[in-house]
């Protein structure tokens, strides 16, 4: 595991941004594995930066988001199809045809749950997994259980999940109860995984998962047996790695 520590934000945007653009300029046709919520923003808009500058094209690239809420309308500025949108769709040159992300308002949501893992089965291995860490050491919304789910499935949000995240909401009632995630097998089987995290809240949490036991009450501890992991960490959140 590669766990590199930055002292500001702009470093760490750089460094992460820098992976991503250069695996692309290397292997225009990259299958990336993106993830939402506050860590990866900073990234994005450095990826942007990028593609602005002519340095790098997305229109071979095929993308697999993590997760999405399950009953939150797409165009809500909550739902991971709009923040996708925002933050980084809209600004770089991939094609919709190659964007995945689980729809949460399917009418079916296990067949949608089948039909994502088909997809995920079909593009064999995702090259580049980005990955953030709840408070409770959940990625993707693999929340901590004594079991964990290897494919795509719904997952009822625990309620320190839905607490973290009424910060974006009007009140934690709009947060919804539950979110479809890809499972911890298939974020396992990414080629490469680079997890960011970020602020003093995340290193205890983070500290536990990458060198604790590995248990499934803490998925994030999982990354441990993978083989290729790259830990992007602000100062605040790598403390506990420096002393
Ligand atoms: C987002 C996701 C979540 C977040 C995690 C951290 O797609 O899957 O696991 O990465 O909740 O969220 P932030 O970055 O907002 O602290």
């Amino acid at each position: 595991m590669n766990i590199l520590t930055f002292r500001t934000n702009e470093e760490l945007n750089e460094a992460g941004a820098n992976i991503i653009t250069s695996l692309v300029q290397t292997n225009p046709k990259a299958i990336i594995g993106l993830a939402t919520g506050s860590s990866p923003i900073g990234i994005y808009e450095d990826i942007v930066k990028t593609f602005r500058k002519g340095a790098v094209s997305f229109r071979q690239v095929s993308t697999f988001n993590l997760d999405e809420y399950v009953g939150l309308p797409i165009d809500h500025p909550e739902s991971y199809h709009n923040f996708m949108q925002r933050h980084l769709f809209d600004h770089i040159d991939v094609p919709a045809s190659q964007i995945n992300i689980p729809d949460g308002n399917a009418g079916s949501l296990t067949e949608e749950c089948a039909r994502y893992n088909r997809k995920l089965d079909d593009a064999k291995q995702i090259d580049l997994q980005i990955l953030g860490i709840g408070h409770n050491g959940h990625i993707g919304f693999n929340e901590p259980s004594h079991a964990l789910l290897s494919g795509t499935h719904i997952v009822e949000l625990k309620a320190e999940t839905r607490e973290a995240n009424a910060r974006f909401f009007d009140s934690i009632d709009d947060v919804p109860t539950h979110a479809l995630t890809m499972g911890v097998g298939a974020i396992l089987k990414a080629k490469t995984i680079l997890l960011v995290v970020r602020g003093e809240s995340k290193a205890e949490i983070v500290h536990r998962a990458l060198t604790g036991p590995i248990s499934t009450e803490c998925p994030a501890s999982l990354l441990q047996t993978h083989s290729n992991v790259v830990v992007l960490l602000d100062a605040e959140a790598g403390r506990l790695f420096a002393e």
